[in-house]
């Protein structure tokens, strides 16, 4: 059986062909209209540069060149930077690189990083989360922003653990959601060709006030929560958890 059940998960499973199939219906029109309700509250010009952070294979950033000349996409699975590429064509922008958002090096101050779809909390250290808003904190202009959209932890904590199953392209995915302490889990079991695959995804479980504390820390202030991709406020029990900071100025 291959399975990822080590603590850098991620690298392996975002980089898998199945993980495509089985989220291959992540929308490109949900992130359209994310995007242009970010754009008109931030009122994005052609001459600001957006970095979208975990960006997979660019539905952000696609959306966002419509509005900003200069973005750049950067994620660890190769396998999508290579799709996102591909889609892409000769085009010079979106740039997409292959990198780590804890410890990324880009030429461009940014005025705008995003962080979008719960592109987070899958690290085993806290350092390593303080590291990625650090690193973020680096490449932004004086008073550049910060968008980070998470799960909302309490709306996951109240839905509680659950299964289903799902046949994607003839394939029988067994989703499993379970939650404790710190994480959510999600175990997904299937089998191609006679060969068995188990993954786990695992994502830590921030209160809002923690996350708010870490940007802090980073130097951020923080100026907005808003709770969905229309951009109402954040409550309880709001689909998303989006925290907005502005880096401060010394
Ligand atoms: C849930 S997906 C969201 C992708 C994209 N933002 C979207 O909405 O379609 C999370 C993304 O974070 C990327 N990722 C995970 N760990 C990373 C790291 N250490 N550095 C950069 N990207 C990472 C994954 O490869 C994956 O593409």
């Amino acid at each position: 059986m291959l399975s990822s059940s080590n603590s850098e998960w991620f690298k392996d499973w975002f980089n898998s062909p199945y993980y495509h199939i089985l989220y291959k219906n992540r929308s490109f029109v949900e992130a359209d209209l994310f995007i242009s309700n970010l754009a008109n509250y931030f009122s994005f010009k052609k001459e600001d540069i957006i970095l979208d952070l975990g960006c997979g294979k660019g539905r952000h950033s696609f959306s966002l060149n419509k509005y900003a000349e200069r973005v750049i996409g950067l994620d660890l699975a190769s396998e999508s930077i290579k799709e996102a590429n591909a889609i892409k064509g000769n085009a010079l922008y979106p740039d997409f690189r292959v990198g780590d958002m804890r410890s990324f090096q880009i030429e461009f101050k940014f005025d705008y990083i995003l962080n979008l779809f719960t592109s987070f909390g899958y690290f085993d250290s806290l350092v390593d989360n303080q590291n990625v808003i650090d690193t973020v904190a680096k490449h932004l202009e004086d008073e550049g922003v910060f968008v980070m959209d998470y799960l909302n932890s309490e709306k996951v904590r109240q839905n509680g653990p659950s299964e289903e199953m799902k046949v994607i392209d003839g394939i029988e995915f067994q989703l499993k959601k379970t939650i404790d302490a710190n994480f959510v889990y999600k175990n997904i079991e299937f089998e191609v060709n006679s060969k068995k695959y188990n993954f786990t995804e695992r994502v830590q479980l921030f209160e809002i006030e923690s996350l708010q504390k870490m940007f802090e820390k980073s130097g951020f202030s923080v100026i907005e929560n808003f709770g969905d991709y229309n951009l109402n406020p954040y409550f309880n029990d709001s689909d998303r958890m989006i925290l907005v900071g502005k880096k401060e100025t010394y």
